[in-house]
């Protein structure tokens, strides 16, 4: 979810996964296109929102603001699935972005999903909150 220069959906690519990156800065999407090219990687990458269609953030303090995150069109259409689909997702968000990407995870993710959150401290935390 952010998948900027695409370095981490190469990565995973190169790991062995099926791995897709959501970005919303077009041409960012372009230079993540362009390094997959170069190091032969398979990670397949579109340019939109990874916010699903409909989804409405309710903070719980009144501001319903998405803060940092792009508003934009969500790019599942494009990749031909759904967050559902996803059995890993990683973000590495701005600060404030948390909250909204583990709510989307609990309400648009599939049930077995881990979401994967690095953190400005460079830790990787596993939430697997809607399987436990
Ligand atoms: C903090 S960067 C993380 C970049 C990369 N995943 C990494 O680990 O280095 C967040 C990225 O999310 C993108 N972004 C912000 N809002 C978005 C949205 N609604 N949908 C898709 N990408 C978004 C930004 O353009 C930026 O590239």
């Amino acid at each position: 979810m952010g998948s900027a220069s695409g370095v981490i959906a190469i990565m995973a690519d190169l790991l062995g996964f099926e791995a897709y990156g959501i970005e919303i800065d077009p041409e960012l999407v372009e230079v993540a296109r362009r390094l997959a090219e170069r190091h032969g990687s398979d990670a397949r990458f579109a340019a939109g929102s990874f916010v699903p269609s409909g989804y409405v953030w309710k903070s719980g303090t009144g501001d319903d603001r998405l803060g940092t995150l792009a508003l934009g069109e969500p790019a599942y259409a494009e990749l031909g699935c759904d967050l559902s689909y996803f059995d890993v997702v990683f973000a590495y968000p701005w600060d404030g972005e948390e909250p909204v990407l583990r709510d989307i995870m609990r309400r648009h993710g599939s049930a077995h999903a881990t979401l994967l959150l690095h953190d400005p401290a460079a830790r990787v935390e596993a939430d697997r909150t809607r399987s436990r």
